[in-house]
């Protein structure tokens, strides 16, 4: 990663910008075949990221910056993505993939691409606010560890860091969700598909990841998230209704070629197992849910 952002401007290596299709979706070549990313890279992704935070925003109230941070001059998103919420705060953003950059970033907005699973080029407390949203299927299993510290380095004494990550394990609200169920299944086997390169269980360490950065003021929270409209709360019901879609296009598009290419599924088994997953996420009578966890942490002074 370069640490001189402002001032250099890198040609993007062709490597970057190959993609291949998979069952009409589109995915970068290269994070595929290092087993970086099996999210797609296309239009549908860009459109779905975008739905998404519009969601987070409505969940967290609007805020998007939740510690006590003022007039931060130099934040840092990783994983940016579609660079919805990076847009919004202006910042350096950093993504693996360029297909879901906006075509036309507002100029206070710098679009990197690169690895997180390497380490961090930037300078030590550089930035006075680190972002980290939805990376969990990005990161390697044993980069967590290092990939919290380097975020935690590159901040300023003071700065603060602030992930959030959803759980990929769909939860029944009032526990009619058994293990015939097809979402079950599909919770199941992505754990298991990607088990030897990713944790998916790492969103519910991210308190201890953060303490172990050495970071202080450490506070995590676990918010459900409802997949469809069961809620009698009615903000909840509204997430759980602009949740559905877009959580069954991510569940399709992140677990085609993890159930394919390793699980060694057939095309036709896994649009079977989708179809009746998706089914039983619209059912609003299994109040289906998936934890959405928040942690915030100060560098020391
Ligand atoms: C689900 S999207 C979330 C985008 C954005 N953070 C948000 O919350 O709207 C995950 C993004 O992380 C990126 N990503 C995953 N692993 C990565 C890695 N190792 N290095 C850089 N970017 C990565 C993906 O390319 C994708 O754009």
């Amino acid at each position: 990663m370069s640490s001189n952002l402002e001032s250099d401007t890198i040609s993007l290596d062709t490597s970057f910008e190959a993609t291949i299709q998979i069952q009409g979706r589109t995915y970068q070549q290269l994070a595929v075949e290092r087993g970086t990313s099996y999210g797609p890279v296309d239009e549908y992704e860009r459109d779905r990221q975008e739905a998404q935070h519009e969601i987070f925003k409505l969940v967290f109230d609007g805020r998007l910056i939740f510690p006590p941070v003022h007039n931060p001059r130099k934040i840092l998103d990783c994983g940016s993505g579609s660079a919805s919420w990076a847009t919004e705060v202006a910042v350096i953003g950093i993504d693996i993939t360029p297909h879901t950059m906006p075509d036309d970033p507002p100029p206070n907005l710098i679009l990197q691409v690169d690895d997180l699973n390497e380490p961090f080029t930037f300078q030590t407390n550089e930035f006075d606010f680190v972002h980290s949203r939805n990376v969990v299927t990005g990161i390697n299993k044993g980069r967590w560890p290092s990939y919290v510290k380097d975020c935690a380095r590159v901040l300023k004494p003071g700065g603060w860091l602030q992930m959030v990550e959803i759980y990929h394990n769909v939860q029944s609200d009032n526990g009619t969700m058994t293990d015939e169920h097809a979402v079950r299944e599909t919770s199941t086997k992505f754990l298991s598909s990607v088990e030897n390169s990713k944790d998916l269980r790492a969103p519910l360490a991210l308190e201890s990841f953060m303490r172990g950065a050495g970071m202080v003021d450490v506070a995590g929270r676990m918010i459900p998230l409802p997949l469809n409209g069961w809620s009698i709360n009615p903000k909840e019901r509204e997430i759980g209704e602009k949740l559905n879609d877009s959580y069954k296009s991510a569940m399709s598009g992140h677990m085609l070629i993890p159930f394919t290419e390793k699980l060694h599924m057939t095309h036709d088994q896994f649009n079977d197992l989708m179809q009746r997953a998706s089914e039983e996420i619209d059912n609003l009578s299994l109040k289906p849910y998936v934890g959405l966890y928040v942690c915030i942490g100060r560098k020391a002074n």
